[in-house]
């Protein structure tokens, strides 16, 4: 009994041993660290670890704008993490061009991505040349405004159901000191407020011309005008919104500090994390209520190429686990984004999460400006609205003016 004991241990250990000698380290960078953002990810390391190998945990704080550069420099500087997160788009590639990343054509194929990611188009931003270089894990939509119920009830107006309604309710909120537009101040912010006002007002066809087609003469139209009239409205409505991190205005919105955020969906995560009930705590209103679109925007994630097959063979491993049904249910329903596979049973959704995947169904879809235009182009658009929410002294005439020149001469 003891001998074959003492068998079966010395199998386990060995095991263990040979499981712990294959398990590779795989660094992987990413700006998730708000708490929504950490529960999700934390799915996406439960599920490689279960492959046997070791998720090292590599978050930036700061967002996007803070966390890309410091990404694209340790690639080029010849010190790449295992994997890395960027957004749907072109953000990753001129790194691509340069052959510094993985190609995953083969694991895609195999894996029939192409049949299942949908839409399509989130595939067509990982494909440089015919060959596949990331893997979609999200569709996350911009296209959002999220309002605090009570903090209406309170104030004894009608929870609003669309941008009218909000910017009607906002003087009896600004009467007993609640702002009524939470707004953070990192660029990219004021920049996804303001192209979420265009599209609900002026139409997602008018946003895909200005930001995709560059169209300079709609974006000095009449139309874009009104646009420009809301936003400094926004502005006025934002007035009191101190914060710096978008999460850090979500929170604004949980505790009733505020009334409403103009956000994408990855705000859901904080209000998961707060307990709070779709429709019961909060509201969420996709294209401010107006024109409800879901914007295909979101993350993938890339694999910088590295001179080691055990690393190479942990990378293959990482996206195929990111794509796996289960991982996509897991990590989706905690990060507040829709998965990119359509085959997935979203039992779990929630009320916006249903309003989304409605939205999507019906094909009401309009590409992110980071799929639209180049990171230098968007980066010349984020610093025009940051001056303009944060300097009411500049007239929308004046800013529409400098968004004109910035769209003319955008790639
Ligand atoms: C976006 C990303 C989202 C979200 C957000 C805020 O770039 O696609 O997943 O987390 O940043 O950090």
């Amino acid at each position: 009994m003891m001998k074959a004991l003492r068998a079966v241990f010395a199998a386990t250990t060995a095991l263990c041993a040979a499981s712990a000698a294959n398990a590779t380290d795989l660094e992987v960078t990413h700006w998730w660290t708000s708490g929504g953002e950490a529960a999700a990810v934390a799915e996406f390391a439960k599920a490689f670890n279960a492959t046997g190998n070791n998720w090292v945990d590599g978050a930036i704080a700061g967002s996007g704008g803070t966390a890309r550069p410091i990404i694209i420099s340790r690639i080029t500087g010849g010190d790449p993490m295992g994997a890395t997160q960027f957004n749907h788009g072109r953000q990753a590639e001129e790194l691509v061009e340069a052959g510094l990343m993985l190609d995953l054509t083969d694991i895609a194929e195999e894996g029939k991505w192409r049949d299942i990611v949908r839409p399509t188009s989130l595939l067509d931003s990982c494909t440089v040349d015919g060959r596949i270089y990331c893997v979609p894990v999200n569709i996350h939509s911009q296209q959002w405004l999220w309002l605090n119920n009570s903090v209406f009830e309170n104030a004894g107006v009608a929870v609003p159901t669309n941008w009218d309604e909000f910017t009607a309710a906002s003087g009896k909120l600004q009467e007993s000191g609640i702002v009524p537009l939470a707004m953070g101040q990192q660029p990219w912010q004021t920049t996804l407020a303001f192209q979420v006002i265009l599209t609900a007002l002026a139409g997602p066809e008018a946003y895909t011309k200005i930001f995709g087609d560059q169209d300079a003469e709609l974006a000095a139209g009449p139309e874009t005008a009104k646009v420009f009239e809301a936003a400094a409205a926004a502005r006025e409505m934002a007035k009191g919104s101190n914060v710096q991190n978008w999460n850090d205005a979500t929170t604004m919105v949980i505790t009733g500090k505020a009334g409403g955020q103009i956000m994408g969906d990855w705000a859901q995560g904080e209000f998961q994390v707060a307990d709070q009930v779709a429709g019961e705590d909060y509201t969420c209103l996709p294209g401010l209520g107006v024109n409800e679109v879901i914007m295909t925007g979101g993350d993938a994630f890339y694999f910088p190429k590295v001179d080691d097959p055990e690393t190479t063979k942990a990378q293959l491993e990482l996206a195929k686990v990111m794509m796996s049904p289960e991982t996509q249910v897991a990590f989706n329903l905690k990060k507040g984004s829709l998965p990119v596979r359509g085959d997935v049973d979203l039992a779990a959704a929630n009320d916006c999460m249903r309003k989304g995947l409605d939205i999507l169904a019906k094909g009401n879809i309009i590409q992110s400006p980071d799929q639209l235009m180049s990171a230098d182009s968007l980066t010349q658009v984020n610093d025009l609205f940051v001056e303009f929410f944060n300097n009411p002294d500049m007239s929308a005439e004046d800013a529409q003016a400098l968004f004109v020149s910035i769209v003319g001469n955008a790639d």
